[in-house]
């Protein structure tokens, strides 16, 4: 009986424990190395072993990145946005200063929102097509990419969280002297939330994804 008891226990628990994980989400490799990296990252590291970074594929990588840019566009600017509005809704006459302010943050969102686009419209897919011939061997489309480089874009490419860092090191200068509505600091948290978030974001594209690719377009077009 006591026997019989245990036995109908076990297979209860086997059978607990066998539903649990089956209703895990099942992570590969690449996904759990590319959170152990996002983690490295958070921490404020900027070198990373190159076994980790071996594991994380480059597709994983890209779609973190195209989920990121959703986010920003969909979310993290619609709420500065927002509450850019709400400090304008109480503009008053002594606050010219802080609308002068705001105005440098809808600039750099133009100028964000271009750079987005760029990496959406032209970068990735070039990305995808050197997958691609690196895959199948099918060639690039020269007609769409002209004489493109990444080694070209990679020398080039600025970085849009020190744009935003100066932006918001303006507006901390002129606002010290003054008293600063709740609003207005609501304000300045969501701009170093989002300050973080694209240094994460640029140290993924910049120390991980773009070096690694640099050096297969090197290797694939010579
Ligand atoms: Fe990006």
């Amino acid at each position: 009986m006591e026997e019989q008891k245990n036995k109908v226990e076990s297979s209860l628990s086997e059978r607990l424990l066998k539903e649990r994980l089956d209703n895990q989400p099942v992570y590969t490799i690449s996904e759990d190395s590319l959170q152990t990296l996002l983690n490295m990252v958070q921490e404020g590291l900027t070198e990373f072993p190159e076994e980790l970074l071996q594991k994380v594929s480059i597709q994983d990588l890209l779609n973190t990145l195209k989920k990121a840019h959703g986010v920003y566009l969909n979310t993290k600017l619609p709420e500065i946005e927002q509450s850019i509005y709400n400090l304008y809704s109480k503009q008053t006459n002594s606050d010219n200063v802080l609308l002068m302010l705001c105005g440098f943050f809808i600039s750099y969102q133009k100028k964000l929102v271009a750079h987005i686009q760029y990496e959406e419209v032209f970068l990735f897919p070039y990305i995808q097509s050197l997958l691609e011939f690196q895959k199948t061997g099918k060639e690039i489309d020269r007609t769409r990419f002209g004489n493109f480089t990444l080694k070209q874009f990679f020398e080039n490419h600025s970085n849009l969280e020190e744009d935003l860092n100066e932006v918001r090191r303006k507006i901390d200068e002129h606002i010290q002297r003054q008293k600063t509505p709740f609003a207005f600091r609501i304000f300045m948290t969501q701009l170093e939330h989002f300050e973080k978030d694209l240094a994460v974001h640029a140290v993924l594209e910049d120390e991980v994804l773009l070096p690694r690719l640099v050096d297969l377009e090197l290797h694939l077009l010579g």
